[in-house]
């Protein structure tokens, strides 16, 4: 399973990357806009960080302007994921982007619908938003499953990036059922490696080897 990390922030992008633990980053003009950078500035500057594919969100909502966006965009790096809505403009726009080769991210599914018209249109990744449908009442995690189950009937290749994540459990959650990637908050990511007793019984260990009075160190 792929670990993307869902921020604009260059340093906490720097900072995971590493880790050696990151494989891709996802954005949205939200994310951007909360960096306070450039918006063309802050896509190039993190497509340079991390190999793995970086999505870059169009901000037009028409067919025309929106293509052209992307087609903008993804020539700035290699790299570039083009993200568009799951709306009818976005579905048409990937269909064009997707047949020129062009890697696109439907972004903002919240049904299993949605995520079939993504994967006919030939979309790389589909982005189903758990932790908003959650907030609904809903559980956002079922949303998943019911995707992961279709494209295997189907043999589709478009990667379910999970999205909209919450707590560290969706992406346990969406591992166990198979989704392909999950973007998460850099704060998700620390609180998958963080645990209280992992460091109480690292403290334990050390402090019995440093009652021999012996130094820490092996070599
Ligand atoms: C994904 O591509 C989105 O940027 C993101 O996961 C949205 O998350 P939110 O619902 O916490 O804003």
């Amino acid at each position: 399973m792929k670990f993307f990390l869902d921020t604009a922030e260059i340093e906490q992008i720097q900072h995971y990357a590493a880790l050696g633990l990151v494989d891709g980053v996802t954005t949205n003009p939200s994310l951007i806009a909360k960096s306070g950078g450039d918006f063309l500035a802050v896509i190039q500057e993190i497509a340079q960080l991390i190999p793995g594919p970086v999505s870059a969100e169009c901000l037009a909502t028409d067919v025309a302007t929106m293509e052209q966006e992307g087609r903008y965009l993804a020539g700035l790096a290699e790299n570039i994921a083009v993200k568009v809505p799951l709306t009818v403009e976005g579905l048409k726009v990937c269909k064009v982007l997707s047949d020129d080769g062009i890697v696109v991210n439907v972004t903002l599914c919240f049904s299993a619908a949605q995520a079939l018209l993504a994967a006919k249109v030939g979309a790389r990744f589909i982005s189903p938003f758990v932790g908003r449908l959650d907030d609904l009442g809903e559980c956002g995690m079922d949303l998943v499953a019911s995707i992961r189950e279709i494209y295997d009937q189907y043999a589709f290749d478009t990667e379910i990036l999970v999205a909209s994540v919450r707590p560290p459990l969706h992406v346990v959650e969406a591992a166990t059922i198979g989704a392909d990637v999950a973007t998460m908050p850099p704060k998700v990511l620390a609180q998958l490696y963080n645990h209280p007793l992992t460091d109480k019984g690292l403290a334990a260990f050390l402090a019995d080897w440093d009652a021999t009075g012996k130094p820490r160190k092996i070599l």
